[in-house]
C-alpha cells in the first residue's frame, strides 16, 4: 500500500474526526471510556504514519465544544486520559520532531490540563517535522464568532477599516492562522457530517468517510485514505481540461 502512494502528491494537512470510540466499546460490552482508552493507540499510529511518509500537518478532533454536554464522568475521564497521554507521549513526540499545537478554547479546560498541554507545547516548540494540532474544546462556530468579535473590536477602535477586511485578515483571527487549510478530512465510524469542525478551513478539503471505528484505525487505514485522495481530481471551480 505504502509503495502506491505518490510522495510528491501528499496532502499537506490531514484533519481527522476521531469518531466511534463509544460504539466500539459498546460492541464489546464495555464502558465508553474503554473505547477512548483504545483510541489512544490509533492516535499513536496516525502520528507515526504521518511522520513516516512526510505529512506536515495533522489535526485531530479530540473534544468538541458540544462534548461538554456529555455525562460528567465521561468528560472527566476524557480530560484525565488526555493528561495521562500527553504526560506519557510528550518526550517521544519531542524526540521525533513533532510540534504540538492546540486549537480551541484552552481556557475552558481544567487547570491541570492546561498546565500539562502548555508544557508539551513549549517542550516541542522548536520542532517542525510534523505539526500535530489537537482540537480541544473546539468548534468552528466558537472560532468564527471569536474572530468576528476581534475584528469588530479593531474596527470600533479605528485600527482597521471595513474595506481592508480581506480573507487574509480574517484568517489571521482564526485559531488556525499559521496552519494551512486541510486538504483531506477523514471521519471514522460511518457518520457523514462535519460536527462543527474547521468549517471555514475545509472549504476545499476532500472528505473521506470510513466505517472503521476509531480504535480500529491503523496506518493502513490512513494510507488507504491518502491513496483515495490522490485519485481524486481537485478542480477548485475550474473545469477538468484547465488542470493539465
Ligand atoms: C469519539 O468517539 C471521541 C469523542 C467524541 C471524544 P465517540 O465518543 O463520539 O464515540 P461514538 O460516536 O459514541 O461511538
Ligand atoms: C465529533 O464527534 C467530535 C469529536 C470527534 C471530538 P461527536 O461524536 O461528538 O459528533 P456527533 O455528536 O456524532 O455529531
Ligand atoms: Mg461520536
Amino acid at each position: 500500500m505504502l509503495d502506491l502512494i505518490d510522495k510528491e502528491k501528499l496532502p499537506k494537512h490531514i484533519a481527522i474526526i476521531m469518531d466511534g470510540n463509544g460504539r466500539w466499546a459498546k460492541e464489546r460490552d464495555k464502558d465508553r471510556l474503554f473505547g477512548h482508552q483504545h483510541g489512544v493507540m490509533s492516535v499513536r499510529e496516525v502520528v507515526e504514519g504521518c511522520s513516516e511518509i512526510g505529512i506536515k500537518y495533522l489535526t485531530l478532533y479530540a473534544f468538541s465544544t458540544e462534548n461538554w454536554n456529555r455525562p460528567e464522568n465521561e468528560v472527566k475521564g476524557l480530560m484525565e486520559l488526555l493528561v495521562a497521554t500527553i504526560r506519557k507521549e510528550a518526550e517521544s513526540l519531542s524526540k521525533n520532531g513533532v510540534r504540538l499545537h492546540v486549537i480551541g478554547d484552552m481556557e475552558s479546560l481544567p487547570e491541570y490540563c492546561q498546565v500539562e498541554l502548555q508544557e508539551a507545547i513549549t517542550m516541542t516548540e522548536k520542532n517542525d517535522q510534523l505539526h500535530l494540532v489537537l482540537a480541544l474544546s473546539y468548534s468552528s462556530k466558537w472560532e468564527i464568532l471569536k474572530a468576528v468579535k476581534e475584528i469588530v473590536g479593531q474596527v470600533n477602535r479605528n485600527e482597521l477599516r471595513v474595506e481592508d477586511i480581506t480573507e487574509e485578515v480574517f484568517r489571521n483571527h482564526l485559531t488556525t492562522k499559521d496552519i494551512p487549510d486541510p486538504e483531506l478530512m477523514i471521519r471514522t465510524s460511518g457518520e457523514h457530517r462535519i460536527s462543527n469542525f474547521l468549517l471555514y478551513q475545509m472549504a476545499y478539503a476532500e472528505l473521506y468517510f470510513t466505517h472503521t471505528h476509531w480504535p480500529d484505525f491503523r496506518k493502513k487505514n490512513l494510507y488507504e485514505a491518502i491513496l483515495n485522495f490522490q485519485n481524486r481530481e481537485r478542480r477548485f471551480g475550474k473545469i477538468s481540461e484547465q488542470l493539465y
